[in-house]
């Protein structure tokens, strides 16, 4: 019998095979395959209370009570739940994050993913690991990828049931690092929500899906054999390609602020100077420099010639979803 409350912490990920597009935007289910790092450092961790006498799914993130959208998404996604579980309660839900949320860090997938976790074990619906990265889908499409551990691969499918994501590798398995690199902390204007429904209008869009494939065992190998050369090469060039889908979308999607294209011009110039370092950016400003450990006191020192830049944040390769 479960107590009706559970707690459960899950960390953001990092994408290096980019989601962005839906086949079913009502499922999330993603146009393409992608691949990514859970983030260690970085956690959101949930509670959810249900209670016989609610009338609705209250919601409070970072100790602020939430209204309007947020909860009305939060809200839908506990529809799901309660259909799962044939159950008509409605929960208190309290969430906490340790890093900014809504700028571009992928805060949604780390969200639901403790969500979806914390909620089935509250009401004592038994979920393997595929069926609950299934579920997270439906909150946010790549959370999906923050329930297995470490390195994950998300399969693109035309159901609900097949397209969940699975840990390539552990966290341990490459000692890489994330280096978050923050230039702007306000949330971004069009949020990957309302952003996955502009891909189709790019005429890149259909070209970058058929070439996911190949994209995805370049990088799943470069994991496996540990290749940074290789791994840098695909997840810069996945990132561009998102991005120029992004900027060629009707209407277009620029996030990159120009301390975006500097930092990105920085760092292949770091590489042809034999810095191990690679950078992709999500929808947001910010960016994402991934090195391995070895590399990240001398990413730092150049980080520092650089002006505007607010914080840097470290993160090694995280572990599954967990109650707590
Ligand atoms: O899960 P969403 O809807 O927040 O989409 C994530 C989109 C990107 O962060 C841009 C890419 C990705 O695969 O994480």
């Amino acid at each position: 019998m479960s107590s009706g409350t559970a707690s459960a912490l899950a960390h953001p990920n990092i994408a290096f095979i980019k989601y962005w597009g839906n086949l079913d935007g009502s499922l999330n289910l993603p146009s393409n395959g992608s691949i990514s790092m859970n983030l260690g450092s970085l956690q959101t961790a949930t509670t959810v209370q249900f209670e016989p006498l609610l009338t609705a799914d209250t919601l409070e993130i970072n100790q602020q009570t939430q209204t309007g959208p947020s909860l009305k998404r939060v809200q839908n996604f506990m529809g799901h739940i309660r259909r799962l579980s044939k159950s008509g309660l409605f929960a208190h839900i309290r969430s906490e994050s340790n890093f900014p949320i809504s700028a571009g860090l992928a805060s949604s997938a780390s969200a639901y993913a403790a969500l979806a976790l914390a909620a089935t074990a509250a009401l004592g619906i038994d979920q393997t690991e595929k069926e609950l990265s299934s579920l997270a889908r439906l909150g946010s499409g790549s959370a999906a990828r923050s329930i297995p551990a470490g390195f994950v691969e998300w399969h693109a499918s035309e159901t609900h049931a097949g397209s969940f994501a699975k840990s390539i590798a552990g966290p341990d398995y490459w000692d890489l690092r994330d280096m978050i690199v923050i230039i702007q902390k306000q949330p971004k204007s069009t949020g990957s929500a309302d952003g996955h429904g502009l891909a189709d209008t790019s005429p890149f869009q259909s070209l970058r899906v058929e070439n996911a494939p190949t994209r995805l065992e370049i990088c799943r190998q470069a994991i496996l054999e540990r290749d940074f050369a290789h791994l840098a090469e695909i997840v810069e060039l996945d990132s561009m390609m998102m991005h120029a889908v992004m900027m060629t979308s009707r209407p277009p999607l620029f996030y990159w602020e120009p301390l975006t294209l500097q930092i990105i011009k920085s760092v292949q110039n770091w590489r042809r100077d034999g810095l191990q370092v690679c950078v992709t950016v999500d929808a947001g400003s910010n960016l994402h420099l991934i090195c391995p450990f070895g590399y990240t006191q001398m990413v730092t020192e150049m980080l520092k010639t650089t002006s505007g830049i607010q914080s840097v944040m470290v993160s090694p390769p995280g572990g599954p979803a967990h109650l707590i």
